[in-house]
């Protein structure tokens, strides 16, 4: 795995943190570039309600604005992609044209990412009842126009995050990602599983490694990467251009560290016990200061139980970190995993 280059993108091994709905925020995006990430994805936005959301905004009276803010992108993020997710290449396509020019923007310092996702994975029934989704596996027509819609709208690159099929009787990876490169895709990451199997069992690899040997664009590997050995096997095992974690990096943003001193025959030191209470301290007092205190520590929650995932005696600490109601009460409770 050499260097990954897209559109005006070039990125060093293509080591890159995978979208994740109610995960992936600016916070944990920071935290993962900050060990090494070179790329991350924003949480799935639906496209639909950005257009509407900017449609009531030229009203006297808005609605609350929710969904902008998960499209937003700082500076100091790039680079970067937001996902959009919908079933309409005109919704699609214009939800793209509002986050590329800025005009959706409410908040001051943000700028347009350094690409357009589409996802074409998402399992959940809501989702897929919608026609979005991984439901665009069963429809390429629809799939590929949509991509021809958003690429026509902006100039950025549009990317295509896709799983290998709806079930083990419909693997379509190979001909979908073909027809989404013909339909102008700058890049394919595959999840390889199918809707039916959501996160498990293990996700077949064999298949990413046929649609890297279809593709001219660059294919990112993702599914069941959790340390250096993964992606190495990963790369190895599908010549894949780029590898793309997604629960590997929950309470562990170290991984990309780990990943990159693998790729350049570098040793790793995995992170002292008291580096990993303070990153998840710094995660959410960070998590508070950008969604005020109640939002915050009510997500900082599950960051915590994953940080302190696997440390000893941390089961009994987790029951109670479930129930904390402030960062002040963090502290002594995660100091108790270090006594
Ligand atoms: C909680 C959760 C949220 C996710 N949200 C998204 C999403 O918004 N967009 C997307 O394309 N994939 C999403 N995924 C899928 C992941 O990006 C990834 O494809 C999948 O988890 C397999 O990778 P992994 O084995 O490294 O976790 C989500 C997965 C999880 C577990």
């Amino acid at each position: 795995m050499g260097t990954l280059k897209f559109g005006p993108v070039t990125l060093k091994h293509g080591i890159c943190l995978a979208p994740l709905a109610g995960v992936s925020d600016y916070v944990f995006r920071s935290m993962a570039r900050r060990f090494g990430a070179e790329y991350t994805v924003s949480e799935m936005v639906s496209a639909k309600a950005l257009c509407y959301e900017q449609i009531s905004r030229r009203q006297p009276t808005p609605n609350r604005v929710r969904t902008a803010p998960l499209a937003a992108v700082r500076r100091e993020e790039l680079p970067m992609a937001v996902q959009l997710f919908g079933s309409e290449p005109n919704f699609l396509a214009e939800a793209a044209r509002l986050i590329e020019s800025g005009e959706y923007r409410g908040a001051s310092g943000e700028v347009p990412p350094s690409a357009i996702d589409i996802n074409m994975g998402c399992p959940m029934a809501k989702i897929v009842g919608n026609g979005e989704g991984s439901a665009l596996l069963k429809d390429p027509v629809r799939a590929a126009e949509i991509v021809r819609a958003v690429t026509r709208a902006v100039s950025l690159p549009v990317t295509v995050k896709m799983r290998i099929g709806w079930d083990a009787d419909h693997i379509c990876a190979v001909e979908f990602a073909r027809r989404m490169e013909d339909a102008g895709a700058a890049l394919v990451c595959v999840h390889g599983r199918t809707r039916e199997q959501f996160y498990a069992p293990s996700a077949d690899w064999e298949q990413i490694a046929r649609v890297k040997e279809a593709l001219s664009i660059p294919v990112l590997g993702n599914g069941d990467i959790f340390s250096a050995d993964d992606a190495l096997r990963m790369i190895k095992e599908t010549n894949c251009d780029g590898v793309m974690v997604a629960r590997g990096a929950q309470g562990n943003p170290w991984i990309f560290a780990e990943i990159a001193a693998a790729l350049e025959g570098r040793t790793y030191t995995p992170p002292t016990l008291a580096e990993r209470i303070s990153v998840a301290l710094e995660h959410t007092e960070r998590l508070v200061k950008e969604k005020g205190e109640k939002i915050g520590i009510a997500e900082a929650r599950k960051h915590l139980a994953w940080y302190t995932h696997g440390l000893r005696g941390s089961a009994a600490v987790r029951a109670d970190l479930m129930r904390v109601e402030s960062p002040d009460a963090v502290l002594p409770l995660i100091k108790r995993l270090a006594e």
